[in-house]
């Protein structure tokens, strides 16, 4: 597994280009693709990145990769990033390390987009994983409320020590369980609908190339 990751996030540096505006996703694949970055620009290569939480800028600063906020760039080159599943219309759902919101802005402003993925990440319909969905605190029992009544399942992410999960934002995040995604625009526009929602974990139409570290330890590249 972890040789799975490690090959799918080395294996995306090769679209770095000098002189680009990289955003940096969140989670243990893409770690590796930050990994290896790190050792570039200790090379001399030249790029800028845009973190999407504070766990990379965390890693990414450490290994001197020059980092600017969302804010200080007009646009993303290239961002490259995790999912916790990719069916085969390049439709995804993110968010398990909690990052959705960040991510997702980043994506929006990129011109090109990666995932780096396992092969247990490709399904043929999302939902095999919980959808998070990233809720304002005020009132966050209310959208569980209005789910609830509507038959969806949440969870509320607690952390380890049974805290409730936080994220760089200052929001909690509802996981939607038991749920088959066969028709995610549909989900995309029930979700915009309801207050205090600030963003889903549905990543429908972002992603341009996945690549896939295998357990056999080849890599595909899956290009839209
Ligand atoms: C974080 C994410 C991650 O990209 C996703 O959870 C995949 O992580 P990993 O590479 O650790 O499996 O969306 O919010």
């Amino acid at each position: 597994m972890m040789d799975q990751k490690r090959i799918a996030g080395e294996k995306a540096c090769e679209w770095i280009k000098d002189g680009m505006i990289i955003g940096l996703g969140t989670g243990s694949t893409v770690y590796y693709t930050i990994e290896k970055l790190g050792k570039m620009v200790q090379n001399g290569l030249n790029i800028t990145g845009v973190a999407t939480s504070e766990q990379t800028a965390e890693q990414a600063g450490n290994l001197g990769i020059p980092l600017k906020s969302l804010n200080d760039v007009s646009m993303i080159d290239l961002t490259i990033d995790g999912a916790d599943e990719v069916d085969t219309q390049f439709q995804g759902i993110k968010g398990g390390g909690g990052a959705l919101l960040r991510e997702k802005m980043v994506a929006e402003a990129s011109l090109l987009n990666i995932w780096v993925v396992g092969e247990d990440k490709l399904v043929d319909t999302l939902g095999k994983f919980p959808l998070p969905i990233e809720v304002v605190p005020f009132g966050w029992r209310q959208i569980e409320q209005t789910l609830k009544k509507e038959g969806i399942q949440t969870k509320l992410r607690k952390q380890e020590n049974e805290e409730v999960y936080q994220t760089n934002n200052g929001n909690y995040i509802l996981d939607i369980i038991n749920q088959i995604y066969t028709n995610p625009v549909s989900w995309q526009e029930k979700l915009a609908q309801i207050p205090g929602i600030v963003e889903h974990g549905l990543f429908l139409n972002y992603v341009d190339i996945v690549i896939c570290g295998k357990e056999n330890g080849e890599i595909e590249i899956i290009k839209k």
